[in-house]
């Protein structure tokens, strides 16, 4: 183990640090290209794109929530109707089925018996055109589906899942810019625009893996916490999830994921200044919305740790701490946004002295139902 570790403490430290590497051997294919290329997912991508008109996104854990982000993107971008469902529901759930629906099968591991279940319902549903986008080459789902697209992150060992999640957003947003454009939504300009942008996200990322020695002072205060709320808007929300779910993963404090606007119908009963509130801000259309709930949080006396962009007219203040991302970055900035909360989740189970790689109760891949 020391010496695949190198210079980090654990799995988890070492593969939040590999996202920039993993990013640049995912989109490696990619090369200095000026245009997306639909046989990325497979040779058979462009027949079946062209009979799409939904998509239907089944996973599990963080895979689920890189779905959730995947939504965003595919109705804003490609324009077409998006649903995402945790697979161990779908499976089990009545649904309506259109066969014209691109099923989207996203897991690391591949293995997870609830996603590979759901996938083989949905077909025998019905629905035959089918897409894993998966960590793993030669895992059972790759093998199921008519479409694939391999991230490349490399071994994940921590059960946190990291670097698999943010080259799951990178899969996903090229699918997103194939599917827009197979339905006359992305002009040549935007397109050249939106792949300069993807090539840049490894430098992006490597700008705010900088920001860790300040998240680490945070990290100390927190982690006395019995319990966290995380918020964001948009598609900033299935980041607050992720944040949520990474911190109570491996440091044990109840942590939930809530769309700011939702506060006032339920948790702002909880806040008080014992309950810290992570606030996701990117310099989006929400961020005044963001603000003033903000506000309402700190009328109550709770405790806020915001991330802004470098832009962001936000500012601190008594009670409300701010840490800014070094750039703003559109549609992709829910992938600059994950790092610093998986870096938060990592530094505070840290001071708390859990078994970060490997929490209690939980698995890398779960295999059974
Ligand atoms: C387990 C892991 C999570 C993972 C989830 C889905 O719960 O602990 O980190 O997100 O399974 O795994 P998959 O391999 O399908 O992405």
């Amino acid at each position: 183990d020391a010496i695949e570790l190198g210079a980090y403490q654990h799995y988890m430290q070492k593969e939040i640090f590999e996202q920039p590497a993993a990013l640049s051997t995912t989109l490696e294919m990619l090369g200095g290209a000026r245009s997306v290329q639909p046989g990325l997912f497979g040779a058979q991508s462009e027949a079946i794109f062209a009979e799409v008109r939904q998509v239907l996104i089944l996973a599990c854990g963080t895979s689920y929530h890189a779905g959730l982000v995947a939504r965003y993107w595919i109705e804003a971008l490609a324009g077409i109707p998006c649903n995402v469902e945790i697979a161990s529901e779908y499976r089990y759930r009545a649904s309506v089925a259109d066969p014209a629906t691109l099923v989207v099968a996203i897991s690391q591991s591949g293995e997870t018996a609830d996603t590979l279940a759901a996938l083989q319902h949905a077909r025998a549903h019905g629905m035959p055109h089918t897409l894993a986008i998966c960590n793993a080459p030669e895992s059972s789902l790759v093998r199921e589906t008519a479409l694939r697209f391999i991230t490349r992150a490399g071994p994940e060992i921590g059960v946190a899942s990291t670097k698999a999640f943010t080259t799951q957003l990178a899969a996903l947003y090229l699918l997103t810019l194939t599917l827009a454009k197979q339905n006359g939504r992305l002009d040549a300009t935007r397109e050249a625009n939106e792949l300069q942008a993807l090539r840049h996200l490894p430098i992006a990322v490597g700008r705010v893996l900088e920001l860790e020695p300040e998240i680490r002072a945070w990290a100390e205060r927190f982690a006395d916490s019995q319990h966290a709320l995380f918020l964001g808007r948009g598609r900033h929300y299935p980041i607050a999830l992720e944040g949520a779910l990474k911190l109570k993963e491996i440091s044990y404090i109840h942590a939930e994921g809530y769309p700011a606007g939702e506060l006032k119908h339920g948790p702002l009963a909880l806040v008080d200044h014992n309950m810290p509130v992570v606030a996701v801000a990117p310099n989006d259309v929400l961020l005044e919305k963001l603000k003033s709930n903000l506000q309402e949080v700190r009328a109550r006396g709770g405790e806020l740790y915001v991330f802004a962009d470098a832009d962001s007219e936000i500012t601190a203040s008594e009670g409300v701490h701010i840490l800014r991302l070094p750039e703003h970055y559109g549609p992709l900035s829910a992938l600059l946004h994950v790092v610093p909360l998986q870096l938060l989740a990592y530094h505070v189970a840290l001071v708390r002295g859990t078994d970060v790689d490997k929490p209690r109760n939980l698995a890398k891949s779960v295999t059974v139902e």
